[in-house]
């Protein structure tokens, strides 16, 4: 919409300056008026699509992946407590982390790699199932918040794009609230990399903060004023399909687990 509205304001644009200058000065001046019609549609060319893709979680994530480290970092020691009755973006997340361990049930003894583990919110509920955990995370505070915690789960320094980890050695892969940070070029990479270290016939379950569509993410913007983090881009439900069939998945499903959060379980 909005880039139709560009191409109609910059061939407003071209016709405006053209005829000022050619009406003020002569014929030939009037081409100096196009070229500045020219410099401006293509100034509001490059302005409106960047803030329409920003507005709608389109652009990549402007945090670096050392800033987020040190916001993790910084955040681990208070982290379960600022939790509590979360609101905001995270608002509801409780009833999401049980709503996705009920829906991604795992049976006794199985191997499950949670990425992005955090303190182990959603690992817990997982390993009262029987499950065994394995979890990594990009900030060594939460894994040390974590192991204090559970000092029983198998924890490690890794990221999305680098699971530290053996081809096919997880049952199940899960992750909560994490997707959302790894950069939006490289989540195809980081689908791959999952796929990789789950074995034939197990499975990923993702929770995230998630859209089903781009009037979602402006509406949810528009709700929430100034707590939406404009530095955090979340996927689009279509989006993370798209990536996880071409990884090799196969029948993907999605669940919505609170007003702002979606879950999807896809199978190797
Ligand atoms: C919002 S917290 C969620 C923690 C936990 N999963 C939960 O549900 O409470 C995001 C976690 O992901 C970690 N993280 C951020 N980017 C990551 C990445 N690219 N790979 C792995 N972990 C990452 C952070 O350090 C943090 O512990």
């Amino acid at each position: 919409m909005k880039i139709l509205l560009t191409a109609v304001l910059g061939a407003l644009m071209f016709a405006v300056f053209g005829s000022i200058f050619s009406e003020l000065f002569s014929q030939k001046i009037s081409w100096i008026g196009i070229a500045v019609g020219a410099v401006v549609f293509f100034a509001v060319w490059l302005i409106i699509p960047k803030s329409e893709r920003e507005m709608e979680g389109g652009t990549s994530l402007t945090r670096g992946i050392e800033e987020t480290k040190e916001l993790f970092d910084n955040w681990a020691s208070s982290y379960d407590q600022d939790l509590r009755n979360a609101n905001g973006i995270l608002e509801g997340y409780e009833t999401s982390l049980k709503t996705a361990s009920q829906v991604c049930t795992v049976s006794n003894g199985v191997q499950v790699l949670d990425i992005g583990i955090g303190t182990g919110k959603f690992a817990q509920l997982l390993e009262a199932q029987g499950a065994k955990i394995s979890g990594i995370d990009l900030s060594e505070s939460m894994i040390d918040e974590c192991r204090k915690l559970h000092p029983g789960y198998d924890l490690q320094i890794g990221t999305f794009r680098q699971i530290p980890f053996a081809d096919n050695a997880f049952d199940a892969v899960v992750s909560s609230f994490c997707f959302h940070e790894v950069p939006l070029e490289e989540r195809q990479a980081a689908c791959e990399e999952v796929y990789r270290v789950i074995r034939k016939g197990g499975m990923a379950c993702l929770l995230d903060i998630m859209f089903a569509s781009n009037a979602a993410v402006a509406e949810a913007r528009k709700s929430m004023l100034g707590q939406w983090d404009d530095s955090e881009v979340y996927s689009l439900v279509g989006d993370l399909s798209e990536h996880l069939y071409s990884s090799g998945f196969h029948s993907v499903q999605w669940l919505q687990t609170g007003r702002l959060h979606w879950m999807c379980l896809a199978y190797k």
